[in-house]
C-alpha cells in the first residue's frame, strides 16, 4: 500500500500537469504528427524539455514528459492508487512500484518484497518513481536500471512498429538492440479493457525483443541456477491439448477449444487476433508475456498471475497488496501454470 501522503502528494502534481495540458490543442497525431507536434514534448525553440534543470519547464525526465499524458489517460500506464489501477490494456501498470510490500507467500509479513520488484522501473522524479534499487543491470544482459525509461523501449517520434517498440534501426542510450519490435496486434485505449474476446494478440518475435535486454534468459529462463524453463518453444502436442482443455481447478479437463483463450496466459502464434477465444495449436509458442507482463503487475517480478501464492484466493491477502484477477470463480484456484500442465507437476 502507498501511504495517504504519497498519494496526496501524486494527485497535487498530476492535477498540476493537467492544469497545464488543457491549454494544448487536442493529442491528435501526437507521435510522427509532424513538425507542429514538436511542441507537445519540446519547448518553442526546439530545446528539448528532456533533464533541463529550467524552472520553467515541467517535465524533468523523458519519463515524466510521457506520463504528462499516459499516466491516467490514453492507456493509463501509472494511475493514481495501486488498489484501484487503471483497466488493464496488456501491459500492466506501473502503479504497483508504489506498493510497499507484494509477498502474498506464508512468509509475506516477515519478508515483504517491496514494489520495486513489481516490474520495469522508470526513471520519472517528477511522477516518484526512481531506478530499480536490486538489479544494477538487466537480468541477463547489460541494459542499465539506472537508465531506463520509456524511451528505453518506445520510439518517442513514433515508427511503425507495435506500440512504437524499438528494434535494431533505432538506437538508444544504454543498449544496442539485435532483435527488431515484436509483431502484435493491440486493443484500443478507449475500449473495454482485456478480457478472452478483447486482448493483445502476440503474433511473433516477443521473446526475442525482451532479449534485447535480458539475453540470457533466452536459453532456458536462466543459465545461472534460477527457475529453468522455455521461454521460446513451440508447445509440443500435450502441451496444446492440455491448454485447450483446461477450465480452471475445478475442471481441468472439461474445456473446449474455441473458448480456451486466457488472456492471463498468453502464448504467441501467427494466426492469433484480438478478438479470438481459441487456444492453442502446436504451431503455438511459450514466451516471456506468456508468464509476465511488459509494465509490471502486484505481483513479483512483474508475474501475470502471482509467482508466491499456492491459491489464487490467497493473492493479495498477507500483503494487502492488490489481487490479480483470477479468471475462474474459484479461490482454491491453482496458480496458472497450471493452464499446461494441468494433471502434472504433483496433480
Ligand atoms: C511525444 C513527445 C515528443 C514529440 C511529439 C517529439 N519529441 Fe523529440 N524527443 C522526445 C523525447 C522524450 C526525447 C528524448 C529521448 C530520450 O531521452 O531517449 C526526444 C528527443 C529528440 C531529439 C534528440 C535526438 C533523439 O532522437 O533522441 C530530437 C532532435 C528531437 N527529439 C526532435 C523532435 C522534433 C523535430 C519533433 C517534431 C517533429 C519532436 N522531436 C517531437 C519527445 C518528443
Ligand atoms: C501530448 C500528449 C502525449 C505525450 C506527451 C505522449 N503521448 Fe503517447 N500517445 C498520445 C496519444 C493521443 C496517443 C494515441 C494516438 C496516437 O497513436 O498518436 C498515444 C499513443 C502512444 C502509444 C501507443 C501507440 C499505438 O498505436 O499502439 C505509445 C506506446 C505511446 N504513446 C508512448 C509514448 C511515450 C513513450 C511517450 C514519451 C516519449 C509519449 N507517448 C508521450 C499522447 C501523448
Ligand atoms: C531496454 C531494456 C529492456 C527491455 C527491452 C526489457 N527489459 Fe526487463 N529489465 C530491464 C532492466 C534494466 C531491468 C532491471 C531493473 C528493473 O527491474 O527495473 C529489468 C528487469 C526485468 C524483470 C525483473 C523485475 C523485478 O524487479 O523483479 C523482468 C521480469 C523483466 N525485466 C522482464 C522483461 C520482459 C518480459 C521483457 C520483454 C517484454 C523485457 N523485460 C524487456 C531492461 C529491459
Ligand atoms: C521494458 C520496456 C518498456 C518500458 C520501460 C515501457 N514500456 Fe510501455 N510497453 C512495452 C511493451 C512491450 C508494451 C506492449 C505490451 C504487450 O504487448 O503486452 C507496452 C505498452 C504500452 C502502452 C499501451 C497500453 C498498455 O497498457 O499496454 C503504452 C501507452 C505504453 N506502453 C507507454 C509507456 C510509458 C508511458 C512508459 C514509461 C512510463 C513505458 N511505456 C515504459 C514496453 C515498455
Ligand atoms: C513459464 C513462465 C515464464 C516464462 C515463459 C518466462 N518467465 Fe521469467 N520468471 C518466471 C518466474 C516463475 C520467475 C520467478 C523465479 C523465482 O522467483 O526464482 C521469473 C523471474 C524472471 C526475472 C527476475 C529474475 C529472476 O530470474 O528471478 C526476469 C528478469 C525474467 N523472469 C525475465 C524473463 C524473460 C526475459 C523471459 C523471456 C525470454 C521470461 N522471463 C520468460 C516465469 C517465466
Ligand atoms: C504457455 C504454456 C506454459 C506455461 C504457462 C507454463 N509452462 Fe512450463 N512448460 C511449457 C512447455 C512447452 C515446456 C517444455 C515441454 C517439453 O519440451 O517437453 C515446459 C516445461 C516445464 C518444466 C520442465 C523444464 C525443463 O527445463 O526441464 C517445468 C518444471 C515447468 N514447465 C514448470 C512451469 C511452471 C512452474 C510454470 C508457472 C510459473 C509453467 N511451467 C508455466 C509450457 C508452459
Amino acid at each position: 500500500m502507498s501511504t495517504a501522503g504519497q498519494k496526496t502528494w501524486m494527485r497535487g502534481l498530476l492535477f498540476c500537469c493537467s492544469l497545464v495540458l488543457v491549454t494544448r490543442p487536442v493529442f491528435a497525431e501526437v507521435h510522427g504528427g509532424g513538425v507542429a507536434a514538436c511542441n507537445y514534448c519540446h519547448d518553442m525553440h526546439g530545446q528539448s524539455l528532456v533533464g533541463s534543470g529550467d524552472g520553467l519547464l515541467l517535465e524533468e525526465s523523458a519519463s515524466d514528459v510521457c506520463l504528462a499524458c499516459h499516466a491516467e489517460t490514453y492507456g493509463a500506464v501509472l494511475g493514481t492508487d495501486p488498489l484501484a489501477p487503471p483497466p488493464e490494456r496488456g501491459a500492466g501498470n506501473f502503479v504497483f512500484l508504489w506498493e510497499d510490500n507484494l509477498n502474498d507467500g506464508a512468509d509475506g509479513v516477515l519478508n515483504p518484497i517491496s514494489g520495486d520488484a513489481a516490474g520495469h522501473n522508470i526513471d520519472a522524479p517528477g511522477h516518484g518513481l526512481s531506478a530499480d534499487g536490486s538489479y544494477l543491470n538487466s537480468p541477463g544482459g547489460s541494459f542499465p536500471s539506472g537508465q531506463l525509461g520509456c524511451t528505453s523501449c518506445h520510439d518517442p517520434h513514433g515508427n511503425t512498429s507495435y506500440r512504437f517498440l524499438r528494434g535494431p534501426d533505432q538506437p538508444v542510450d544504454g543498449a544496442v538492440f539485435l532483435y527488431p519490435a515484436y509483431e502484435a496486434a493491440g486493443i484500443p485505449f478507449d475500449g473495454s479493457s482485456e478480457r478472452p474476446d478483447n486482448h493483445i494478440a502476440y503474433q511473433a518475435g516477443v521473446s526475442n525483443w525482451c532479449g534485447n535486454c535480458h539475453g540470457d534468459y533466452l536459453n532456458d529462463h536462466n543459465e545461472t541456477g534460477g527457475f529453468e524453463h522455455p521461454t521460446d518453444e513451440t508447445l509440443p502436442s500435450g502441451f496444446a491439448t492440455r491448454y485447450n482443455r483446461y477450465n480452471g481447478t475445478a475442471d481441468s479437463f472439461g474445456g473446449d477449444a474455441s473458448t480456451a483463450y486466457l488472456p492471463e496466459v498468453p502464448f504467441q502464434d501467427p494466426s492469433t487476433t484480438v478478438s479470438g477465444t481459441a487456444g492453442p495449436s502446436t504451431s503455438s509458442r511459450v514466451m516471456c508475456l506468456s508468464c509476465h507482463r511488459a509494465h509490471a503487475t502486484s505481483g513479483p517480478h512483474a508475474g501475470r498471475w502471482d509467482f508466491n501464492v499456492d491459491t489464487l484466493g490467497q493473492d493479495g491477502v498477507v500483503s494487502g497488496s492488490y489481487p490479480l484477477p483470477n479468471p475462474y470463480p474459484d479461490p482454491n484456484q491453482d496458480p496458472l501454470c497450471r493452464k499446461c500442465h494441468s494433471g502434472m507437476m504433483g496433480g
